[in-house]
């Protein structure tokens, strides 16, 4: 019986001297020490032990045990705390190559309604995001008291200098430094002060279109959109126009594509409808033209907005626009 103790004791010895990492070393621990261990197992042969040498075989195994722990503890500390990944580093693994980015989606969906309209034949200009009362403003025929100048909606700067509501004050910077005809398109970040929620953010991205030429018709507008929609979208999406009112527009329009998931149906995204609204559209007031110095008798024009947002979303189905700017990875790398 005795000689059980020292078969253990040997056994530890040669193991012991085997362990490399830490976690050969917790293997042994649960070996000699675990509750089904090899120790804690010859416990409970004590009611076994004959009478006279019980003591004596009690002792030897508490000695044992106590061996066992100091010997374990002595050898984790020398491996220190780092040991373990060391052992673990396999240098023959090849490396692991960086993350790559990729393009935002509304980049992705920017850059493809710009090419549409390149083709189109239109230039592309830009505008700052902190503009004056004037372009973003009085120059497109909103008054002092409309609506959109409430406090609510537009984010002051000054009482006279605005993070632009909307792309149209670009039409105005074109128009003052290019006589027609003029065919542009100015895409950018508009700010409203809006609290965000599934289809509202305090900022988001739009399109401004124009044309200004001689002759230029509504019929000319309905023939762009048309084609954009096309373009975009599929050849089967179809396009309406309803009456609306915009200041810096005479007639001004609101249209809408054919809902892109339902094919016209009606369903959930489109709200039964068949339609979906994309924005606004027009014939440029010659209130707009005064302002920019273009005669107004000479020249015609249209203009039309479009969100970059929302036609992102309906491309790639999605249905709330904080995910756009909330820079979680698990929404951009599906991109
Ligand atoms: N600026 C308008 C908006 O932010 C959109 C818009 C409507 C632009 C009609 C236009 C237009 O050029 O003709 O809601």
């Amino acid at each position: 019986m005795l000689q059980k103790i020292e078969d253990i004791k040997t056994h530890f010895e040669t193991e012991i001297n085997k362990v490399k990492d830490r976690s050969g070393l917790e293997e042994l621990r649960i070996k000699f020490l675990g509750r089904k261990g090899m120790i804690s197992n010859t416990f409970a042969l004590l009611s076994e032990v004959p009478a006279e040498i019980k003591p004596q075989f009690g002792q030897g195994l508490n000695q044992l045990k106590k061996a066992v722990e100091q010997k374990l503890k002595e050898t984790g500390a020398k491996m220190g705390k780092t040991d373990s990944k060391k052992a673990q580093l396999d240098l023959t693994l090849p490396g692991r190559s960086p993350g790559r980015g990729g393009r935002h989606p509304l980049l992705a969906v920017a850059d493809e309604i710009k090419s549409i309209f390149s083709a189109l034949g239109f230039s592309i200009e830009d505008g700052p995001e902190i503009e004056t009362d004037f372009y973003n403003f009085e120059a497109l025929n909103i008054p002092k008291s409309h609506p959109a100048r409430d406090m609510q909606d537009t984010l002051y700067i000054t009482e006279d200098i605005v993070l632009r509501t909307h792309t149209s004050p670009v039409q105005i910077r074109v128009m003052e430094k290019q006589k027609p005809p003029i065919r542009m398109i100015a895409p950018g970040r508009v700010y409203r002060r809006d609290t965000p929620d599934a289809s509202h953010s305090p900022f988001f991205h739009q399109v401004e279109g124009l044309v200004v030429g001689e002759d230029v018709s509504f019929a000319d507008l309905k023939g762009i959109i048309n084609a954009f929609a096309h373009r975009m979208f599929g050849s089967d999406i179809k396009v309406r126009f309803r009456p609306s009112f915009f200041p810096f527009t005479e007639p001004s329009a609101e249209y809408d594509f054919s809902c892109v998931f339902c094919h016209g149906k009606g369903c959930n995204v489109c709200k039964g409808t068949g339609w979906m609204e994309i924005s606004g559209a027009g014939m440029v007031h010659p209130n707009v033209f005064e302002a920019a110095g273009i005669d107004s008798e000479k020249y015609t024009g249209y203009a039309f907005g479009m969100g970059i947002d929302r036609i992102a979303m309906l491309k790639y189905n999605i249905n709330d626009i904080r995910l756009f700017f909330e820079n979680d990875l698990r929404f951009l790398n599906q991109f």
